[in-house]
């Protein structure tokens, strides 16, 4: 039997055993607790320190700006409450986009029955927001624009420098998700005027359980966890130092092969685009156009371009069939992709962020998210563009939206 291909590397990512070796020892020889005065503590304190200058580097942050949480989840529910209320005195209008990830809607959505203002920006086809959209829905009372890096979903890179650039000028603080474009694309938060940037360790080839929020020095944030004041009291828990360290290893490899990396997974990439596009009859893109192989910061300030697309990602719509029965047929095959995100792919609802772009209820329940990673292989690509077009032949077949395919 053929072995797995996992096409899934949105969802999470296999730990490389480079960072599983750097753990290794934090389990049962340098188990100390970061707050401990003994020589235990101090060694695990030291792991931790030197772990959160590692994170800061490949953001071009300081050591002081990081803060580590177990998930990007808490970091997106940390950036907007503790924001938020650290600010409620001032404004309480906050700005985001309509394709976040859960945890940012849902934060927004629990704000709202708080008290504070919620404003959800339109995006394009592409999934791009406008930079005078923004502008425009920045008044007085706005406290944080949110917006997402790069959609999980379909990949879109947002132009977060000159978004950053519209936040400084109007005096608002300025957080981005940046969970799925960490270790994969240049970032530098003061290049990019980011004042909050969440990103996630399993995402990036790190062990689940870590994560982090980098606040700029200076912006007053309102701890939702109160208890032994670690992290500098903004996250109070007994820090998971092998799981930290193992992010600090994630990204220190991310940063040495990033480059090659992506040149690497966009050729891929477009190779799996323009095979499906070419070999099946109504079968479309979802997102920017592919074809850019390795957007830079500087390449952010062609605000608007649409073929801004990250370099592992792809998402494909097929007419009259729906998504799960595509990732199901490729599951019995050993293919493992997704409909959408992996939060999203157990409630069988239409993607929002799809739904955002433009596209019809039967439209996003046609799509298909496939993404690469650091283990893809070139004939994992070549095996899918093999097995796709019959099953979408024969799914159409009995489909009931049309009689397609015979
Ligand atoms: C864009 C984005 N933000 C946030 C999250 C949540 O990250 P975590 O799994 O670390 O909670 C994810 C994970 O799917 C994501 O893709």
């Amino acid at each position: 039997m053929r072995n797995k291909i996992y096409f899934d590397y949105a969802a999470t990512t296999p730990v490389d055993p480079r960072a599983a070796r750097a753990m290794a020892p934090y389990f049962s020889e340098k188990f100390g607790n970061t707050m401990s005065l003994h020589n235990f503590g101090q060694e695990a304190k030291n792991a931790l320190e030197e772990s959160r200058q590692i994170v800061a580097d490949l953001m071009g942050a300081k050591q002081n700006e990081i803060i580590f949480t177990g998930s990007a989840t808490e970091s997106n529910n940390l950036a907007l409450k503790g924001i938020a209320f650290a600010n409620k005195n001032k404004g309480r209008h906050i700005v985001i986009s309509p394709i976040e990830h859960p945890c940012i809607m849902e934060s927004a959505k629990w704000l709202e029955k708080q008290g504070f203002k919620i404003t959800r920006l339109p995006v394009n086809k592409y999934g791009l927001v406008s930079l005078g959209d923004i502008r425009k829905s920045i008044g007085k009372e706005t406290i944080l624009v949110s917006i997402i890096h790069a959609s999980n979903e379909i990949g879109t890179i947002q132009p977060i420098a000159e978004i950053g650039k519209i936040c400084k000028e109007k005096g608002v603080y300025f957080h981005t998700d940046a969970v799925q474009s960490f270790g994969k694309i240049p970032i530098n938060v003061n290049e990019m005027s980011i004042d909050l940037l969440s990103a996630s360790s399993h995402k990036m080839y790190g062990p689940k359980g870590a994560a982090c929020l980098f606040i700029r020095e200076g912006v007053g944030i309102e701890p939702i966890l109160h208890g032994g004041g670690q992290e500098s009291g903004l996250r109070s828990s007994t820090v998971n130092v092998p799981a930290i360290v193992g992010f600090a290893k994630a990204c220190q490899i991310c940063k040495k092969e990033m480059e090659k990396e992506g040149v690497r997974l966009a050729k891929l990439r477009d190779k799996l685009i323009n095979g499906v596009l070419r070999k099946i009859p109504n079968s479309y893109l979802n997102g920017p156009p592919a074809g850019l192989l390795y957007p830079s910061s500087s390449e952010a300030s062609e605000a608007g371009h649409p073929k801004k697309r990250l370099p592992n990602n792809v998402n494909f719509r097929f007419d009259f069939i729906e998504g799960e029965s595509m990732v199901i047929q490729l599951d019995l095959l050993g293919v493992s992709v997704s409909t959408g995100s992996a939060c999203s792919s157990v409630k069988l609802e239409p993607s929002h962020v799809l739904l955002a772009t433009g596209l019809k209820h039967e439209q996003a329940h046609g799509s298909l998210r496939v993404t690469l990673g650091r283990w893809t292989k070139e004939s994992e690509i070549d095996y899918f563009l093999k097995v796709l077009p019959p099953i979408i032949k024969r799914l159409r077949r009995i489909s009931p939206f049309k009689n397609y395919g015979k």
